[in-house]
């Protein structure tokens, strides 16, 4: 599912980012650019991000 339409960023790819290797939110953000626009994403794209990086 899209979180992001902005940058066309999924669920996917961010639990995929954390799988390799991202360590925080603001890693997500900056290689996805997820939140960076018009900022609708946030909230969410950092819930998916942390909760990913929790259950790693
Ligand atoms: Fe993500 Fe706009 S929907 S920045």
């Amino acid at each position: 599912m899209y979180v992001c339409l902005c940058k066309g960023v999924t669920d996917h790819k961010i639990r995929q980012l954390v799988a390799d290797g991202a360590r925080s939110w603001a890693e997500v953000r900056q290689q996805t650019g997820c939140g960076t626009q018009c900022g609708k994403c946030a909230c969410e794209g950092k819930d998916i991000a942390r909760t990913a990086i929790t259950t790693q």
